[in-house]
């Protein structure tokens, strides 16, 4: 699995852990300490947040995809290594992080910038090589990638993806690695199928996407606000959390499998349905989520008819 999920992506190396949450957990805690300083994105994974916490870092929280904030904060020093951290495509907008900018900065900076891929494997790029690809930093010796096998593979785990050096360190020092169960192989095997799939029918990264776009369209045509889909996330932002678990039950009710997004996972008055967008929708299935969130609508959106 490893090897495969190295070639598939494009990096020397990789190493999978028993969770994504966990693979975070390793790769933070194993490239920053006491006396570092860690730069999280303010929208970054709760496992970023917690990898930071962990890390005994100096952790500066900065404004969402604000590249110079980063920036200005390695620029004032005192530290002796820095890693920024965000995700790409991010869990609760579905938005891109802007990857290029903040690698400059990381450059510039001497920093290392860690890519947390999970909802852009198997979705972003032309053949769903991730957004780190899609960005031309795989193969950067100050790039490190991490995912989960959850989403777009359909099984569990996780991995950190980079250069042999880079892994051979986390083999050594990541204690989530180091002090856990490896993954259970029956969620290797389906993980590696799922990757087989991916690969054998390309088609599939950019057809998941233009789903997404399609709900999202349909989301916003029914006076819901949403953002622009850069991967599979659609989300459908309802308010308040109460309204937000009625209307995933709604949605149920009619067939439709969504995430209910409420704090802790985002600010309040935010809450929300997270669609995630299938590469096989048929457009039957398709104008029956529109359907279902037209109810939702009805009940807890703008749409007064
Ligand atoms: C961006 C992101 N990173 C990490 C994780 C954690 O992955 P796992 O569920 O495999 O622990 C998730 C969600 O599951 C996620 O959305």
């Amino acid at each position: 699995l490893e090897r495969d999920l190295s070639s598939f992506v494009g990096t020397e190396s990789s190493l999978v852990f028993s969770s994504g949450y966990l693979a975070n957990l390793g790769a933070v805690t194993a490239l920053a300490g006491e006396g570092d300083i860690v730069v999280s994105d303010a929208l970054s994974h709760a496992s970023l947040v917690d990898a930071c916490r962990l890390s005994r870092a100096r952790v500066v929280v900065a404004p969402h995809a604000e590249p110079d904030v980063v920036d200005a904060a390695l620029a004032a020093g005192g530290w002796r290594r820095a890693l920024v951290v965000t995700d790409s495509v991010f869990s609760a907008d579905g938005d891109l992080a802007p990857l290029r900018e903040l690698h400059d900065v990381v450059r510039r900076r001497g920093a290392v910038l860690l890519v947390d891929d999970a909802h852009a494997l198997g979705v972003v790029g032309r053949r769903g090589q991730g957004a780190a690809h899609a960005a031309g930093l795989v193969g950067e010796p100050d790039v490190v990638i991490t995912t989960t096998l959850s989403k777009s593979l359909g099984s569990q785990g996780g991995a950190v993806l980079g250069s042999a050096e880079l892994v051979a360190h986390l083999i050594d020092a990541a204690r989530s690695f180091i002090f856990d169960t490896g993954l259970a192989p029956v969620c290797a095997a389906t993980a590696r199928a799922a990757l087989e799939l991916i690969v054998a029918n390309p088609d599939l990264p950019a057809a998941a996407r233009q789903n997404a776009v399609t709900i999202a369209a349909a989301v916003k045509q029914l006076g819901f606000e949403t953002f622009d889909p850069a991967a599979a996330v659609v989300p459908v932002i309802i308010g308040a959390a109460d309204d937000a678990v009625a209307a995933t039950a709604l949605m149920a009710e009619q067939g439709i499998a969504v995430g209910c997004f409420r704090p802790p996972s985002v600010h309040p008055g935010t809450s929300r349905l997270r669609l995630t967008a299938r590469a096989d929708l048929s457009a039957a299935q398709l104008d029956d989520v529109a359907r279902a969130l037209g109810q939702v609508a009805k009940r807890f959106g703008h749409v007064t008819s």
